[in-house]
Order: C-alpha cells, then structure tokens, then sequence
C-alpha cells in the first residue's frame, strides 16, 4: 500500500473513533441541564410552591379528583404537575391561570430530573 492511502486510513479510522465518542457524549441526558446545578428540596422548595399555588383546590379532601398533599402522591403525578405548569398536555394550572413564573417551573423541572427526592 502507498504511504499516501495509507495516511488515508489512518485518517479515515481515527475520524470514526472521535465521530463515535462524541455520540456516546451526546446521549448523556440530565447532566445537559445547565439550570439544575443546586439539588432541589421537596420540603423547602417544592412542597411550599404547591401549597401556595395548588393546594386551595388540591388539598387533602378536595373535589377536582387531584391531590397534591405529601411527597407519595406528588411524585408519582409529577408528570401531570409539569405538564399542567407548562400548559403541556394538560389543561394550565392553577386553573383560569396566569402561570406560574418560569423560574418556579424550573425548580420542580429540577427536582424531577434529579429523581425526585424526598428531602
Ligand atoms: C382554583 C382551583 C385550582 C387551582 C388553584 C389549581 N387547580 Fe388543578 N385543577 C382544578 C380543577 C377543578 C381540576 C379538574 C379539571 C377541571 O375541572 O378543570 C384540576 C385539574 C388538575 C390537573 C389535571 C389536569 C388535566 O388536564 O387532566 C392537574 C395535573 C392539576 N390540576 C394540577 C394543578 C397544579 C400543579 C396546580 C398548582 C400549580 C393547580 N392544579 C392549581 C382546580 C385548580
């Protein structure tokens, strides 16, 4: 082989290599999130912005079929609360709006990304 294919080759096979890690790279998922630097605390952070925003029609004996009262049943609807937040395949809530301003969407973004802590 001449050098000058073989220079090819090399080039040709060191491109893959670099071409492969950086899509291994890219399939990283959570640690993408430039906001979700500080672990978020369901009890000081989260639990609070529902009480203040959700709880007058979510609370515990309420009538909508929706209760957002302790760590148990908010997390295991988190994909509704985002999604009602974000008007994202849920009607927007609090209902009859405004929603809630972005940086309090973000901090329960966060605490769902990092596994839903119970702290
Ligand atoms: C003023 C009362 C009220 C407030 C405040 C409120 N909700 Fe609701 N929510 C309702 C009612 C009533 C329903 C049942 C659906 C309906 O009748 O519109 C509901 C339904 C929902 C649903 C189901 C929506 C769907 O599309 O299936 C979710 C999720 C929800 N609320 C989350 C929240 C969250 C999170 C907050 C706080 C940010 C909140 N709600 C604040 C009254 C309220």
């Amino acid at each position: 082989m001449k050098k000058i294919e073989l220079n090819f080759l090399l080039f040709f096979i060191l491109a893959s290599i670099v071409s492969l890690f950086s899509c291994t790279k890219d399939k990283t998922p959570y640690l993408a999130d430039p906001n979700c630097v500080d672990t978020v605390s369901f009890s000081a952070s989260v639990l609070p912005i529902l009480q203040q925003n959700c709880f007058s029609c979510h609370g515990v004996g309420n009538t909508t079929g929706f209760v957002f009262s302790n760590h148990v049943n908010i997390s295991s609807q988190s994909d509704a609360i985002i999604g009602a937040m974000q008007n994202q395949g849920f009607q927007l809530m609090p209902k009859g709006g405004p929603q809630l301003p972005d940086s309090t969407i973000q901090t329960i973004k966060c605490w769902i990304v990092q596994g839903k802590l119970d702290n």
